[in-house]
């Protein structure tokens, strides 16, 4: 019999006929944004709702979601969209609205009431001539400029795995590594984050910030080391929390950067968990640091020596999905331009389903830092265009299609890397979207 699941928030009713179907597999079928990092395999938690009305109507949760849920401490009417499937009306609310929301959720799965010491790396980043322009700005022009400083700034962070850790006074504070990983891909995340945010500043500086004639400069501090991590506090407020020397040390490095007149500065411990063969290293300095016993090398960051992809997509994701309707539009007429039979294939709003591309292509560059779960919501993706009656030799169509639009989308603010990046990871991405039949032994 027909039920119906109430999506609150944007008051939508979709009416569900089939016990088989999940929420997720309904919210995609009416063409509901949803995450799903993972594919619909219970794993990445990306999916989660909160029941609002109607937890009857559900199934029990299964092993996995009860496990996902107390490692989270869940509360009951938190449930896995992927894992729950509506006999009856339900009523709900998506958690998860975007991707720079994800990397934060690794805060859930620190101790509560204790810390755990872990490798970790730690981003400072201070907004340099902050206080010429307190005296010189009205303050609404002040809020404007840190609000948009702060959501600039912070993206890189977010997309390279990192948790926006606090703002304190001007200044933001990331940390990489809170979850695990390597050593080396700790502090590459960290440092990738550290040029994204060089980059976004100079975006923000020349494109939105030109009518307010000032310059926002910036001073980068990262170290890297064994830190504290848990939640902490009264036990009515208790917060997520990062201690220890390493942090410390961070907040110093940065200070370094206005005595040395440099824009990004490493500590050895970075610099020896990457390498010299691929980081661009400019001068090397040795400082006091306070709370030392011996003087720090630290070394300025200039950049990836080869062409790194995650920094290329995400330097220009940014400017191609600023008006994402318009990309996405740009891109679908391209195709039907292309292959007029394809069409046929689309039968439901196509500004809904552009806004399920562009969101998927931006999940995809955020995923690459965590790539744990991005294979297998890519083949999940494959195995749904394969039910879409999409063929393979419409993939190139499609692969051309994009990257005519983001050449177009993107027009002057391409380096000579970003074209090269972009195909590159189109081709992965199709690659492992076509590989689910070799899988599973279907065709
Ligand atoms: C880079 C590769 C592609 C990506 C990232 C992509 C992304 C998406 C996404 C996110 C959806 C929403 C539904 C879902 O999540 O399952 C979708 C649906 C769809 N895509 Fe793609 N797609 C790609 C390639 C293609 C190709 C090559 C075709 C062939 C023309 C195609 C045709 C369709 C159709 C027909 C639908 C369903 C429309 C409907 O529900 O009526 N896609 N795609
Ligand atoms: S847990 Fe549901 S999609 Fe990953």
């Amino acid at each position: 019999m027909s039920h119906r699941i109430t999506y609150s928030g944007i008051n939508k009713v979709v009416e569900n006929d089939d016990d088989f179907n999940s929420i997720l597999d309904i919210s995609i079928a009416s063409q509901i944004p949803h995450l799903h990092e993972c594919g619909g395999h219970g794993r990445c938690t990306t999916c989660r709702v909160r029941i609002l009305e109607g937890m009857d109507n559900l199934n029990a949760r299964s092993p996995t979601e009860q496990e996902t849920s107390f490692a989270r401490k869940w509360d009951p009417s938190i449930r896995l969209a992927c894992q729950a499937f509506p006999k009856g009306d339900v009523k709900l609310q998506r958690l998860i609205w975007s991707m720079g929301e994800v990397n934060q959720l690794q805060k859930e799965l620190a101790p509560v009431g204790k810390a755990d010491e872990r490798p970790i790396a730690i981003l400072f980043c201070d907004l340099r001539n902050y206080t010429s322009l307190s005296s010189e700005n009205l303050n609404f022009d002040i809020a404007f400029m840190l609000n948009r400083f702060y959501t600039a700034l912070g993206e890189p962070i977010l997309m390279n795995n990192g948790i926006i850790y606090q703002y304190v006074g001007d200044e933001i504070v990331g940390v990489f590594g809170t979850s695990g990983g390597t050593r080396e891909k700790i502090c590459t995340d960290a440092i990738r984050a550290a040029l994204g945010m060089q980059y976004a500043l100079t975006q923000l500086n020349s494109l939105e910030l030109e009518d307010f004639d000032v310059e926002l400069k910036s001073g980068i501090g990262i170290n890297f080391g064994r830190a504290y991590v848990g939640h902490l506090g009264h036990p009515n407020h208790k917060q997520f929390s990062v201690i220890g020397d390493p942090v410390n040390i961070a907040s110093r490095i940065q200070r370094q950067t206005k005595k040395t007149g440099t824009k990004i500065l490493i500590s050895k411990p970075v610099l020896k968990s990457i390498g010299n063969d691929s980081l661009w290293i400019g001068n090397s300095f040795t400082s006091d640091l306070a709370g030392l016993e011996q003087q720090a090398e630290l070394y300025e960051l200039l950049g990836f020596k080869e062409m790194d992809l995650q920094l290329e997509l995400q330097s220009s994701l940014h400017t191609m999905l600023e008006d994402q309707d318009r990309f996405a539009k740009a891109f679908y007429d391209r195709v039907f331009e292309m292959a007029p039979k394809v069409k046929g294939l689309f039968r439901k709003n196509m500004t809904d389903q552009g806004r399920l591309l562009t969101h998927m292509l931006g999940g995809i560059v955020y995923s690459l830092s965590r790539p744990e779960h991005l294979t297998s919501g890519l083949k999940k993706l494959g195995e749904n265009h394969s039910a879409y009656g999409v063929e393979p030799e419409y993939y190139p169509v499609v692969k051309q299609a994009l990257m005519e639009t983001i050449d177009e989308t993107l027009g002057d603010l391409k380096t000579d890397k970003t074209m090269p990046a972009w195909s590159q990871a189109l081709d992965n991405v199709i690659d492992v979207m076509q590989h689910w039949q070799s899988d599973t032994g279907h065709h």
